[in-house]
């Protein structure tokens, strides 16, 4: 427990989770979230039908009609559309009924900020909204093939746990560390009021006061309501980048916590003849031990989010997210959201690099780098471990002699 609660301690992402573990309540009460759940279901079946493609392809099944909602709460959600502005051009452009008073709002904000530019803009955003649009129908495909009844299941708190609040424009945001989260606890600050601009927001203020509120900290109907109607939204990264990213972060420079709690039992267990100091530091980690923790079906130590894979993280499959953005493309494609929501205009997505500022940005050549240490088996392996965000977030396969 000691070890659990130093771990969340300093874990980059992770502070406010002390908090909720001080107060979390009796384990009945996080088992269910079933109102969310059966409108949810009744959403999802919604932007099912409205996906002509989806229709026409045999293999992936319409979720059965949920026995939840009732009647009420179907109204209510007819009413809550804004979540489908990312499904497809015409109901981003707004023809789509029933067009709310808020729904106007948004979308008088986007096609107003397309004005300036003219067709350009507007043919911009039609491809990053039918970018959208094929990457939540692939999600569906692979969730329908791999995950089948995933939709259908009760949301339980942990699910939601890595998930922030936004209630002005109605946001979540699941946070993937090593996938532009710092920068995005940033704007949800400056949406929240906490700060006025990205640029006086160090990174441990961004981190550890950032004042931001997690979705498991509602009471079950706060939860269900936000997961109806905010617009949910989820940023990926390329996993080997991801990895090689994360583990550059943790090992490569001085860490008082990821040294000592997971350098020192990945050194004892996989270094033969290790030195004194290094077991006594966990200092000097290579890749390639690394990997061998990672791959270990009794690993030494236990998983942690900077390298847990997305598919676990987020439960894409369950929560249905409106916006999968890239890390690849975050500037673009964080800007357009944050246009879409009706971000105010003069905030835009940051561009800082907060660890190790000095070290080059993780990229596909650093990683190949990094894997060409590993041995074919250990890459397939690794590959295996990720196999699953490969294919959720349409990555292709990093290396040739991969299957
Ligand atoms: C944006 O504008 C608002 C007022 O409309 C102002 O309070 C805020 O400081 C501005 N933010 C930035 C980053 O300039
Ligand atoms: C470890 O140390 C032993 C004895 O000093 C030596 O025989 C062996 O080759 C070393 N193994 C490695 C992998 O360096
Ligand atoms: C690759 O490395 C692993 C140790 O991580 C070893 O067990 C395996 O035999 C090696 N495979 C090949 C093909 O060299
Ligand atoms: C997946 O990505 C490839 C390019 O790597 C693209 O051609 C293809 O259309 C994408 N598939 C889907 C379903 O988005």
């Amino acid at each position: 427990m000691i070890l659990e609660v130093r771990r969340l301690q300093d874990s980059l992402c992770v502070r406010r989770k002390l908090l909720s573990l001080a107060m979390r309540p009796a384990p009945s009460l996080w088992v269910l979230v079933l109102l969310g759940v059966g409108s949810l279901m009744l959403l999802v079946r919604l932007q099912d039908l409205t996906d002509p493609v989806l229709q026409q392809n045999p293999g992936v099944q319409l979720p059965a009609a949920p026995k939840w909602p009732t009647k009420k709460d179907a109204v209510e959600l007819m009413e809550v559309v804004p979540t489908g502005r990312f499904l497809s051009p015409v109901g981003f452009l707004g023809s789509r009924p029933p067009v709310t008073k808020r729904h106007r709002k948004l979308l008088k904000s986007v096609s107003a900020s397309s004005a300036p530019a003219g067709g350009e803009e507007a043919v911009v955003q039609q491809r990053l909204v039918r970018t959208q649009e094929s990457r939540r129908r692939l999600l569906a495909e692979v969730c329908s093939k791999y995950q089948a009844g995933v939709g259908q299941q009760p949301v339980s708190q942990r699910q939601v746990s890595r998930i922030y609040v936004e209630d002005q424009l109605r946001l979540l945001y699941c946070e993937v560390p090593k996938a532009g989260c710092s920068n995005w606890k940033r704007v949800l600050m400056v949406l929240g009021g906490t700060a006025s601009s990205t640029r006086d927001i160090p990174h441990d203020a961004a981190h550890y006061a950032n004042h931001l509120r997690r979705l498991e900290s509602y009471d079950r109907g706060g939860i269900a309501q936000r997961l109806r109607s905010y617009t949910k939204v989820l940023f990926v990264r390329e996993p080997f980048e991801r990895l090689v990213s994360a583990f550059r972060d943790k090992f490569e420079s001085p860490n008082s916590y990821y040294h000592p709690v997971f350098g020192r039992p990945i050194i004892s267990r996989y270094r033969v003849n290790a030195t004194l100091t290094a077991l006594r530091s966990g200092t000097g980690v290579t890749f390639r031990e690394f990997i061998q923790y990672l791959l270990d079906v009794r690993r030494p130590v236990g998983m942690d989010i900077h390298w847990q894979p997305v598919s676990q993280l987020c439960n894409p499959c369950l929560l249905r997210y409106d916006f999968i953005g890239r890390f690849e493309d975050l500037e673009e494609e964080a800007n357009f959201l944050l246009r879409s929501v009706g971000a105010p205009a003069n905030l835009t997505f940051p561009d800082f690099k907060d660890r190790n500022p000095l070290a080059e940005r993780t990229s596909s050549r650093i990683t190949q780098k990094y894997f060409s240490q590993l041995n074919a088996t250990e890459r397939q392996r690794a590959f295996d471990f990720y196999y699953m965000d490969y294919l959720m977030f349409n990555y292709s396969k990093p290396f040739q002699d991969l299957h």
